[in-house]
This record gives structure tokens, C-alpha cells and sequence, in this order.
């Protein structure tokens, strides 16, 4: 009876942590509609009160909710990493479009189990996932094994074959913008699908992918709070989830790249033409265009 006790009490995270995920959102739709000030924590990196105050609901509840579990938050939450379990709380994915009144943005909470014994820097098993969007009302739920979600409905990948017939989406980072090459990559994959969306929040482009809205997806320099839940999301819909090469995706790795599985191969093999030089399709430079646009006007 004990493990009967055991295996049902673990499907209550997901359920748990949905509320609070709304209840979050409810918090951040208010800010929305009254509007926030900013401030910066480095190169364009915006935080708001809608962030702090978001992270400290989920702090709170999460810690009621589940009094044993660990809490790491982007806006600076730090409990019992040394539990078995851990949540990864993004309070507000998509700062940068929040801040600027545009609604694309959401709550992120994902869950690790870390097994006693496990190395510091090795991942645990992602087990419970909770995306929810508070301007579309929709909440993306996922548990290990269980399948993937979109307002209680089974999600699937998408059955896109390639990248030619591909929408697939990135983003940017906020911080040491010129160290970043993905605007090489962004003009390549742009060149190669029907297009790249940089829509502003890493965790509801994963939710996407799950949901068979966008194709692929990828991003560098991303932190666990960003990733923890869409990458749960992405594999219990059917998706794929690794690194640039192909290799295992870690949460600390910094390369994110996730699809539908069947353009994985495809991607991975444009990153290593990426990465050499090889096969990239050229486009003119501004002075090119600007030569070729006067001639032209010269008739
Ligand atoms: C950002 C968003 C954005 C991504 C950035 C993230 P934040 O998260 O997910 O889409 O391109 O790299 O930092 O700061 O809005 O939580
Ligand atoms: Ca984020
Ligand atoms: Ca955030």
C-alpha cells in the first residue's frame, strides 16, 4: 500500500503546480493591464516588479505545496537544493515583451527529480512540467511518461517531414549581445524553411514545439528556468531534445535545440555546416544592395 500511496501522490505536481502557475498569471495579467516600470540587471536584461512578485507567490506556494522540495528561481530563489526534488521557476518568461506591453509571455515551472548520490552538476530526471500562458488562458501541463497537455487535451508534435517546410523559431539574449553568432544562424534557417520566429519567450516557444505549432526550435546561452519544463513538454508530445551536436541536452549546457523529431537529423546537420562554414547560401551585404538599388534609381 505504501508504494500504491507513493505513485499516486506524485501525480499531484503537476496538478498542484497548475494552480499556482494560474494564480501567478492572474498576478501578471494585473501588472499588464496597469503597467510596470523597468530596471535593468545588465546589457538589456529588464526586470520588473511584476518578476519579484511573481517568484515570491510561487516561492511561497510551492513551499506550502510541497514542504520538502527545492526551489530555484530566476529572480534569486535558492531552497533546499540539497532535496530530491527541485523546481525550476521562470515567474515571467518574456520580461522584454512584458515590459513593453506586448502579450507574449508566461510562468514556467518545471520539476527535477535529483536521486540521492547524484554528481552536482550531473541532471536529474525532469518529471513535471506546468507552462501557462495568462493571455491566452492556456496552460501546458506534461508528466514523465504520462503525455503532454494543452488545457487538459493531449498534445502532439507536428508531422512537418522537413526543414523546407518547416516554422521554426530562437531567440536572443539580453546580455553579452556581441559574443552571440545566432543572427548567422537565424539568416540561414530563415533561408532554408518558411521562416524563424523570435517571439520573446523561450518557454512558450518549447510549449509550441509540443504542441505542433512550430517545428523546431533553438537558442544558446539559456538558463534551467527557461528550459526544465518546455523540454518535458517537448518529449512526452514526441519531440526530440538535445544539444547543437546531437548529444544529451543538459540544463546547464547552454544549447537547446528541440523539433518534432523528424528534422532533427536535418538540423543537427545544418549546425555542423554552420559551425564549418559549408553550405551557406549567400545573401548581398547592405553596401551590395544599396549599389545595385541606386543603379536603378539611375535608370
Ligand atoms: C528570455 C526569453 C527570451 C529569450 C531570452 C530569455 P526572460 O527570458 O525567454 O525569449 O530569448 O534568452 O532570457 O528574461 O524574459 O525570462
Ligand atoms: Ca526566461
Ligand atoms: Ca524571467
Amino acid at each position: 500500500m505504501r508504494g500504491t500511496a507513493a505513485i499516486s501522490s506524485k501525480w499531484v505536481w503537476a496538478s498542484k503546480a497548475s494552480a499556482i502557475a494560474r494564480e501567478a498569471g492572474a498576478r501578471l495579467r494585473e501588472f499588464f493591464a496597469q503597467g510596470v516600470e523597468t530596471e535593468y540587471k545588465g546589457g538589456v536584461d529588464i526586470v520588473t516588479v511584476a518578476d519579484r512578485t511573481s517568484e515570491k507567490l510561487i516561492r511561497e506556494r510551492l513551499s506550502a505545496a510541497f514542504p520538502e522540495h527545492g526551489v530555484y528561481g530566476e529572480e534569486g530563489t535558492r531552497e533546499r537544493l540539497g532535496a530530491e526534488f527541485r523546481w525550476y521557476v521562470d515567474p515571467l518568461d518574456g520580461t522584454t515583451n512584458f515590459a513593453h506591453g506586448l502579450p507574449q509571455f508566461c510562468v514556467s515551472l518545471g520539476l527535477e527529480q535529483r536521486l540521492p548520490g547524484l554528481a552536482s552538476d550531473a541532471d536529474g530526471t525532469l518529471v513535471a512540467a506546468v507552462i501557462y500562458d495568462p493571455m491566452r488562458d492556456e496552460l501546458f501541463v506534461a508528466e514523465q511518461g504520462r503525455g503532454a497537455t494543452l488545457n487538459g487535451r493531449p498534445m502532439r508534435v507536428s508531422n512537418t517531414p522537413d526543414l523546407a517546410e518547416s516554422l521554426v523559431a530562437t531567440g536572443f539574449p539580453s546580455r553579452k549581445r556581441h559574443l552571440n553568432p545566432n543572427i548567422h544562424f537565424y539568416q540561414e534557417f530563415t533561408l532554408r524553411s518558411h521562416g524563424v520566429r523570435r517571439a520573446g519567450s523561450a518557454a512558450l516557444d518549447l510549449a509550441y514545439v509540443a504542441a505542433g505549432r512550430l517545428d523546431g526550435y533553438w537558442e544558446f546561452n539559456l538558463n534551467p528556468w527557461d528550459t526544465a519544463a518546455g523540454i518535458l513538454l517537448v518529449k512526452e508530445a514526441g519531440g526530440r531534445a538535445t544539444d547543437f551536436s546531437g548529444g544529451t541536452f543538459k540544463l546547464d549546457s547552454r544549447e537547446i535545440l528541440v523539433s518534432n523529431g523528424l528534422i532533427h537529423a536535418e538540423l543537427i546537420g545544418l549546425f555542423e555546416d554552420m559551425f564549418a562554414g559549408r553550405n551557406l547560401a549567400p545573401i548581398p551585404t547592405p553596401q551590395e544592395f544599396a549599389a545595385s538599388r541606386a543603379a536603378r534609381a539611375a535608370g
